[in-house]
């Protein structure tokens, strides 16, 4: 093995100092060729060469299999290591070779190559000449050519290591790559070159004016000396400023100006000036090179205990964010980071982590262009060195305060720094992510604070290791729990509080978002957090049916695995926002709309905003019909609070009134068009019940030694004394029992819920869906209806049983009721409620309750009261693992029917939960895959007064919330009616 591969101390060889990422430009002139394309390639010193595509990895191109694990290295188990040594059997690696074409006007000036990302060391040869060698999988990598370069033929090969030393230091929880994934390109600079720069302003108290200066590191290849001059300009190209033409000599030069009246850049108005730098050749004043760059004046400060941004208090609505594409992995496309982009802002983020290493730097300017704030960490993460099954425990960890890793860790902060230093959106550094504490951080975290005094150090890892606590400058937590940070903040704290990550959104969770985002406005320390995380790690693969589906860890017999701990996104992996975004979206609004009757009061928590720059719209629905609608507009200044009255006739009809305010954007926007809603309220009164009419038709009862069978015009129903419940329901001679209805009290265990062994703890409450018995059936008669009522042994121990009681009416209809005496001892159940099936047919949903998307008892402030639809194959979610999904609560009424055609009517005077899937919570439950459930046979409806909430505080543990569970000790009742439809 190469020296260098593992050794820790050695991360580099001959690579170009970093710099900045600025563009340059010069007439008439190219400076950069591209790469990118087809590579000649041999897999793991292979005698055959083949190709593959670059940007891209050699596991997603066939040669070796991703494998995914989260916080154990990769060869864990495997080999033997300890912490700096490479694997020797497992590791593999890539030869990429290709000729290069140097552009004949590159004649005389010197040539590199820079490789943007490459997984995890690269080793570069030139015509067969060793160039150079780097670590640090994501920050670019860059060497110098010329002394290699011939006349005629030009051949370079990099060969590619699967693991280094570097290995060591990339332990995120993320699929194990290799491979040249980002964008490799030649290039060379003019003859005087500015090679860096490092932009800044100082605002001035007022926050208007200020003081921009750039300081330059030129590079003068052909000329001793030349001129340069900086000029800015607004949006519109208008000049507000320029500096004198300065003559220079020497390799470090500052340009500064002073400026006035400046409009400031936020996540909210995330205004550029352009600021265009000059080299001119001293004597005949010809353009050498222009340098043009978008820069944001903003003021990101830590005092008083708040991080501020221009002077107000920030709170972060963020997100964790993995480069990623489902068919790509880390290799992310533009189109890619202007979808992610524009859905954060669609959906109400104002920041991004970029969880956990340096990203793409495209993505960096997108983010100062719409706006984001940006927490750029670290390429960093030794997770397997110092937490064992969770188990935290310093012995082996690195770096701690290890000299051999010192400069390794450091020079991956300057990586980072240097090359991102100018992009006005990101406002914290991060050293890293989950590395354990101790000195070697603390000197990484004073780099940052010595190199760029205008941002501050983020670095939850001292949570773990209180040793040097000064190297975060703020605390920093990852699921934390409200009770936790609510004691951190009444403790008179030292530092501001932040979630570096929160909420995980692992399959059907994001339960008690809410309880976090309440305290935004209860602690002005509290200064919010990051989800995570943003997409679904999941990969296209094909089933054993030769369909695609997206895979996670295992799924390409790669052991040792976490499986799906790799989805955990708010958006599944193939970029289809998922029905948590519902709840987030709103949640994470700026702007708190609570409507009355006739007013509506309007809280704006934005910094920068007023709510007269959106469209205010406002709807009346009367039973979730729209009866009256308007637009008007609402002056509330940022961090105000107002009440606009509205222009609505008094309502005189009975009935259920819902006011539904929203915001609306009045033009369009880079990320969204005109019309997109930003933030919603409703107010929901009625104005006196509808009456029910009481039911006159009479019903025929025909009692049989096995059935009881009740008759009325246009319906048959039947019940069997032999098999324990409701076997035919028929309107209309068309029959909607598949299975008998029973009581239910189980869901399909979700992610969280196995994290938290959900099952283990409620087990019962399957067995007793399952296997519940009738035990009594007894029929009494009336002149308008039958009733029936079934007693069900439930098989819990201590036993217990509930009741169930039919009365059906001459007109049909049948008034269903669930009753449970409550039981002491036994466990909570995970849902009340009743479960039947019917065909398949009937797969057409419509609802008038709590929508559009999936909600729960502990995630449905996003959710809205109103008619919608859906059909069952939609409401199936498209969480990896197939789990308890689709539920809506807040029902008044739900109907089922196919098509154009008869159907059933489910309603209740109390609202209640439902929904209608292609499968049963076991089936579901059942499955590891969605290619494993079987061919949708069926409508499985799921009839509940509640079900317990999804949770979401963490997935290893965290248990709903308790206020969102369902006791089994006192009585519960829930009565619903089931009648026909006909369309
Ligand atoms: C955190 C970690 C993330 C991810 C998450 C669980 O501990 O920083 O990278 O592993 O947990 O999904
Ligand atoms: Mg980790």
């Amino acid at each position: 093995m190469k020296e260098y591969l593992n050794n820790p101390e050695i991360f580099s060889i001959n690579r170009i100092e970093a710099h900045s990422d600025h563009k340059y430009f010069a007439e008439g002139k190219k400076f950069k060729e591209s790469l990118n394309g087809v590579w000649e390639f041999s897999y793991c010193d292979s005698p055959y060469w083949s190709a593959i595509t670059v940007p891209g990895h050699m596991e997603l191109q066939d040669y070796g299999k991703p494998q995914y694990v989260n916080t154990m290295y990769p060869w864990d188990g495997r080999e033997d290591l300890k912490p700096g040594e490479v694997p020797e059997k497992i590791n593999t690696f890539g030869t990429y070779k290709r000729e290069i074409k140097i552009p004949k006007d590159w004649k005389g000036s010197p040539v590199y190559i820079s490789f943007q990302g490459v997984e995890s060391a690269l080793e570069l040869y030139c015509n067969g000449e060793f160039v150079g060698y780097s670590e640090d999988s994501f920050t670019p990598a860059e060497f110098d050519l010329t002394p290699f370069l011939k006349e005629d033929k030009n051949v370079i090969t990099a060969k590619v290591y699967k693991w280094s030393t570097g290995s060591w230091l990339e332990d995120q929880d993320f699929w194990r790559f290799s491979g040249i994934f980002r964008d490799v390109y030649l290039y060379t600079v003019p003859a005087v070159h500015i090679r860096d720069c490092f932009l800044n302003s100082e605002l001035d108290d007022s926050f208007k004016n200020a003081k921009l200066s750039n300081k330059l590191k030129l590079q003068h290849t052909d000329k001793k000396d030349a001129k340069t001059y900086m000029e800015v300009s607004d949006k519109n190209g208008k000049l507000i400023g320029k500096t004198e033409a300065v003559k220079t000599s020497a390799d470090e030069i500052t340009l500064e100006l002073e400026l006035q009246n400046l409009q400031l850049w936020s996540a909210e108005k995330p205004y550029l000036y352009n600021v265009t730098t000059y080299i001119l050749d001293s004597e005949t004043d010809a353009i050498i090179e222009t340098v043009p760059q978008k820069f944001g004046f903003r003021k990101f400060e830590l005092t008083d205990k708040i991080m501020k941004i221009n002077g107000k208090r920030i709170v972060f609505k963020g997100v964790n964010r993995h480069e990623f594409n489902c068919h790509r992995g880390r290799a992310v496309t533009e189109e890619d980071m202007l979808w992610d982009i524009k859905f954060l802002k669609a959906y109400n983020f104002n920041a991004v982590r970029t969880s956990h290493y340096p990203n793409n730097t495209r993505w960096y300017e997108l983010c100062d262009e719409y706006g984001l704030y940006v927490i750029d960490e670290a390429n960093l993460e030794t997770h397997g060195t110092w937490q064992f099954m969770g188990r935290p425990s310093g012995e082996k960890a690195i770096p701690d305060n290890k000299s051999e890793w010192l400069g390794a860790i450091l020079d991956r902060a300057k990586s980072m720094f240097e090359r991102d230093k100018n992009h006005s959106s990101i406002v914290i550094w991060s050293c890293g992510n989950e590395s354990y504490g101790g000195e070697d951080l603390f000197k990484m975290s004073e780099y940052f604070r010595t190199v760029d005094p205008s941002r501050v150090v983020h670095y939850e890892g001292i949570f773990w290791d209180r040793r040097f606590n000064g190297t975060s400058d703020m605390e920093s937590r990852m699921y934390a729990k409200v009770s936790e940070i609510e004691e951190y903040l009444n403790n008179n704290p030292e530092k501001p509080f932040l979630l570096c990550e929160y909420t995980h959104a692992m399959g059907n969770s994001n339960g008690g978002l809410h309880k976090y985002t309440e305290l935004e406005e209860k602690y002005p320390m509290y200064q919010g957090g990051f989800i995570w995380d943003y997409i679904d790690q999941g990969l296209m693969k094909k089933d054993p049916f030769g369909n695609d589906y997206l895979a996670f860890g295992g799924d390409f017999d790669d052991r040792p695995t976490d499986y799906n701990f790799c989805v955990n996104g708010l958006v599944y992996a193939d970029r289809k926002p998922s029905p948590k975004m519902q709840e987030v979206k709103h949640l994470f609004s700026d702007y708190k709309i609570s409507p009355e009757i006739n007013k509506v009061t309007i809280k704006n928590e934005s910094l920068f905003t007023n709510v007269n720059e959106y469209e205010l719209r406002w709807k009346l629905l009367r039973n979730g019909i729209e009866i009256l609608k308007g637009r008007t507009s609402a002056d509330v200044a940022p961090l105000s609070q107002n009440t606009i009255n509205l222009d609505i006739p008094e309502q005189k009809l009975s009935g259920e009134y819902v006011l539904e305010v929203t915001l609306n954007l009045k033009e369009d926007t880079d990320w969204a068009d005109a019309g997109h809603e930003i933030a919603f309220g409703q107010y929901i009164y009625s104005m006196e019940k509808d009456r029910e009419e009481e039911v006159t038709e009479t019903v025929t009862i025909i009692e049989g030694d096995c059935n009881i069978g009740v008759y009325g015009t246009g319906f048959q129903v039947i019940f069997s004394k032999a098999y324990g419940g409701l076997i035919s329901l028929k309107y209309s001679d068309k029959e909607f029992i598949d299975s008998i209805p029973l009581p239910n009290f189980w869901r399909a265990s979700t992610d969280n819920d196995r994290g938290n062994s959900m099952a283990q703890r409620y087990a019962q409450w399957k067995i007793a869906s399952l296997y519940c018995k009738a035990a009594d059936v007894t029929l009494e008669r009336f002149e308008n209806k039958a009733v029936i009522t079934y007693r069900y042994n439930l098989n819990t121990s201590p036993a217990a049983y509930c009741d169930v009681i039919y009365g059906v009416y001459g007109d049909g209809s049948i008034e269903t009721e669930i009753k449970y005496p409550g039981f002491a001892e036994l466990s909570q159940m995970p849902a009340f409620g009743m479960n039947f099936r019917i065909k398949k047919d009937y797969d057409n949903v419509r609802w008038y309750g709590l929508g559009p998307d999936e909600n729960y008892i502990d995630r449905r402030h996003g959710a809205r009261l109103g008619i919608f639809e859906t059909t069952t194959e939609k409401n199936l979610s498209q969480y990896v693992i197939p789990q308890e999904c689709g539920n809506r609560t807040g029902i008044r009424w739900a109907e089922i029917t196919a098509g154009n055609d008869t159907g059933i009517k489910i309603s209740s005077e109390v609202p209640f939960e439902f929904s209608a899937l292609p499968y049963t919570a076991h089936e579901l439950e059942n499955a590891k895959h969605h290619y494993e459930l079987p061919r949708p046979y069926c409508t499985s409806i799921n009839i509940n007064m509640v079900q317990m909430g999804v949770g979401g505080d963490d997935s290893w543990g965290a248990p709903t919330h308790g206020e969102y569970l369902i006791n089994s000790d006192s009585p519960m009742t829930f009565k619903f009616k089931i009648e026909p439809v006909y369309k």
